[in-house]
């Protein structure tokens, strides 16, 4: 028999999103139309009808408006077949009444998991680890995350990260530690020493040297 090689590279940041057309719940989907003048945010979970996926999942779709309201489209995969995706779906919302309407890709040749390096032999040979993957407007890979079956993820974090990189687009600037909205943000570092000289006379900015400053946005 002849032996397949399974390519184990992984997109990176700053990677435009490997393009595909998948078979989803929401019936077939191409990412370079889905992510016309949108955020995605896509997650993989290891399979259907599994507990921690289950409460993964229903979380998402608790916050699809949160995500609406941040020009964000969702996108779920899992290596199991569209006729799986649909009864978990319908298994979910019977039993809790929460709906998982995002499209749900049906990745059974793993052809999309394998693009975008969500197979990790060392975890699991046959199930998508937990992944997430933050694509901006023009396609490229902004944030990854990556968990393995046994931890999920969190939703809050998820959240954040986004609001944050939204803010750094739109104030070009850099985000400290565990920032917050209403927090400030870090002015860029001085690149010459006429502006280490402005940055040093600077009264404005809150400073704990030239080089760390941050401003209200
Ligand atoms: C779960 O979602 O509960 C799960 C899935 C695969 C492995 C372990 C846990």
């Amino acid at each position: 028999m002849e032996e397949q090689t399974v390519n184990y590279s992984m997109p990176r940041i700053g990677d435009k999103a490997p393009d595909f057309e998948a078979s989803t719940t929401a019936g077939p989907l191409k990412l370079s139309d889905y992510n016309k003048d949108s955020w995605v945010v896509m997650f993989s979970h290891p399979a259907d009808f599994t507990p921690v996926c289950t409460t993964e999942m229903s979380a998402f779709a608790l916050d699809k408006d949160w995500f609406a309201e941040r020009n964000t489209k969702l996108i779920g995969l899992s290596i199991d077949s569209i006729h799986s995706h649909l009864a978990w779906v319908n298994n979910v919302r019977e039993k809790t009444n929460v709906y998982m309407d995002f499209p749900i890709i049906a990745d059974l040749d793993m052809k999309v998991a394998t693009k975008y390096g969500m197979l990790h032999p060392g975890e699991s040979a046959t199930a998508a680890v937990r992944a997430v993957f933050f694509i901006d407007p023009k396609g490229i890979i902004r944030l990854i995350m990556y968990y393995p079956l046994n931890v999920g993820r969190n939703m809050d974090e998820i959240q954040r990260v986004l609001t944050a990189l939204q803010t750094a687009d739109e104030c070009n600037c850099a985000l400290p530690i565990n920032w917050r909205p209403g927090d400030k943000a870090i002015v860029p570092p001085p690149k010459t020493l006429v502006e280490m000289d402005e940055r040093i006379a600077n009264t404005e900015y809150e400073k704990v040297d030239f080089y760390l400053a941050k401003k209200s946005l």
